[in-house]
């Protein structure tokens, strides 16, 4: 049984204040105990406060992205150990906005997937179409399959309002769901979380995650709204 995930990405959005209060009010409604599982994805410079104000509550606190390596003379970038040695669940790597605007390609996606699950972090590693699947994680073990979720973005349908038709979203987390069972075999394809991610709103969520092979979502502009989000987490519910 895979446990459903609703991730928001902040991207490069809100203030120290903002982020902190929008938090807070997710934590008041959603208790304990969820059924599913709420991440929370903002730039580095708010993660501190988030985690102290997610701590000890089902919220998932989740990094954009970090480096392949953990120290050195790369000025201006995060460590994936220092974000771990902080205390973040996730970091996701391999977003279109990452590849498109900073140059990543599969095979940097890649260096930085591996570094992040050596250092304990577990990885939402973001794909806009199937071919990307097999090189981003090449070198990953059966059991390193056990700290990444899959996140299926076209991107066509990123920042553009025109979400990917349901069917057309279920066929692609299927293939990658098969891609995953050809490299690492049945039990991991079973377990891997494959979310969908583009123009999620709530006129579609509840028929995407309807679809068997998606598991949940990733929310971009719907995030920013408080209520517009927080009608999306009770749609996953
Ligand atoms: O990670 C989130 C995606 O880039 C989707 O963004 O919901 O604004 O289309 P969007």
């Amino acid at each position: 049984m895979r446990k459903p995930i609703i991730v928001a990405n902040w991207k490069m959005n809100f203030l120290r204040d903002q982020a902190d209060l929008f938090l807070q009010k997710l934590l008041a409604r959603l208790g304990h105990n969820q059924t599913v599982e709420v991440g929370i994805a903002a730039q580095d410079l708010f993660l501190p406060d988030l985690i102290k104000i997610a701590d000890d509550s089902p919220i998932s606190i989740v990094a954009q992205n970090a480096h392949w390596e953990n120290f050195g003379a790369f000025t201006g970038e995060t460590s994936p150990k220092a974000l771990a040695n902080i205390g973040v669940d996730y970091v996701m790597l391999g977003h279109f906005e990452r590849r498109e605007l900073f140059n990543e390609t599969n095979s940097t996606v890649n260096l930085k997937v591996r570094t992040a699950l050596n250092d304990g972090l577990d990885v939402i590693v973001d794909v806009e179409e199937m071919e990307q699947v097999e090189p981003v994680l090449e070198g990953i073990t059966e059991e390193q399959m056990k700290g990444i979720i899959i996140g299926f973005e076209p991107t066509f349908a990123i920042g553009t309002g025109m979400s990917a038709s349901t069917k057309g979203a279920q066929d692609v987390a299927q293939q990658i769901r098969k891609t995953v069972r050809r490299l690492y075999g049945a039990p991991t394809a079973q377990a891997i979380r494959i979310l969908y991610g583009g123009s999620v709103d709530r006129d579609n969520l509840a028929d995407l995650i309807a679809q068997p092979d998606i598991d949940g979502s990733l929310v971009g502009r719907a995030s920013l709204d408080f209520q517009t989000f927080w009608e999306l987490v009770k749609i996953m519910q």
